[in-house]
């Protein structure tokens, strides 16, 4: 999700002001994603190299997170939304961390869609900690036990890696989970990233041709059988 600072700075504003608009954003895409049957959505919200801004943007961020804890909890268990967070949860303060073992135990009954939000969390943080728990444990390292013990081990590689903003880079975000994801670049900044945004991008990836890594005549052999 990103954008938000250039957002509010084209309108003279503060830049928390622009992730404040990014949290509506959010809200929406959450309900759109619902709506349309997607059954996971993760998304990136602060990560590891994000404390390294301005300290008044941090401390802003902090604390809309808090806000938004309390605030969209309803909604999300309205819309049967199940929340989980994935990051390093050791650097937030007691009472974040509190909010959101709170707002995941409190959607842990639902099951429409799976909403992961990343916070605090870094590609190459998630590789060396998942790891590191295998070594603590005793277990060899395999492909298999490293995706196991990865934070978003409860949900499939996402299909679709969406970045707005016009940036294309993946900026250390599921560096182990996106190997096959296909990838979207936006232009549009994330607080204007709406519905009909979504819906583009969800057409375009359906244009895709996903092989992993075999041909295109094996991929369309199967659907050439079942035709037959
Ligand atoms: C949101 O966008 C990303 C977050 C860290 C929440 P940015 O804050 O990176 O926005 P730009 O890139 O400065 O416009
Ligand atoms: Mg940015």
């Amino acid at each position: 999700m990103d954008g938000n600072g250039r957002w509010a700075t084209r309108r003279y504003l503060p830049r928390v002001a622009g992730h404040k608009k990014g949290v509506d954003a959010l809200r929406h895409c959450v309900r759109h994603c619902g709506e349309r049957g997607v059954k996971v959505l993760t998304v990136f919200a602060f990560s590891s190299e994000n404390w390294n801004r301005p300290p008044e943007e941090v401390s802003g961020l902090m604390e809309l997170l808090a806000v938004a804890l309390t605030r969209e909890v309803p909604h999300l268990k309205a819309e049967g939304v199940r929340i989980h967070f994935v990051g390093d949860r050791s650097a937030l303060s007691e009472k974040v961390r509190a909010g959101l073992l709170q707002a995941e135990a409190a959607t842990a009954g639902n099951t429409r869609l799976v909403f992961n939000v990343c916070f605090n969390y870094g590609g190459r943080w998630d590789i060396a900690q998942a790891a590191a728990r295998l070594v603590e444990r005793g277990e060899p390292i395999t492909e298999q036990s490293l995706d196991a013990a990865m934070g978003l081990a409860h949900v499939r590689d996402p299909d679709l890696l969406i970045r707005t903003g016009g940036e294309q880079r993946i900026s250390n975000f599921l560096l182990w989970q996106a190997a096959y994801s296909e990838l979207y670049f936006s232009d549009k900044l994330w607080p204007d990233f709406d519905e009909a945004a979504l819906d583009e991008a969800i057409a375009d990836y359906a244009r895709r041709e996903r092989r992993f890594g075999r041909t295109s005549q094996q991929i369309q052999e199967p659907v050439a059988k079942k035709a037959a």
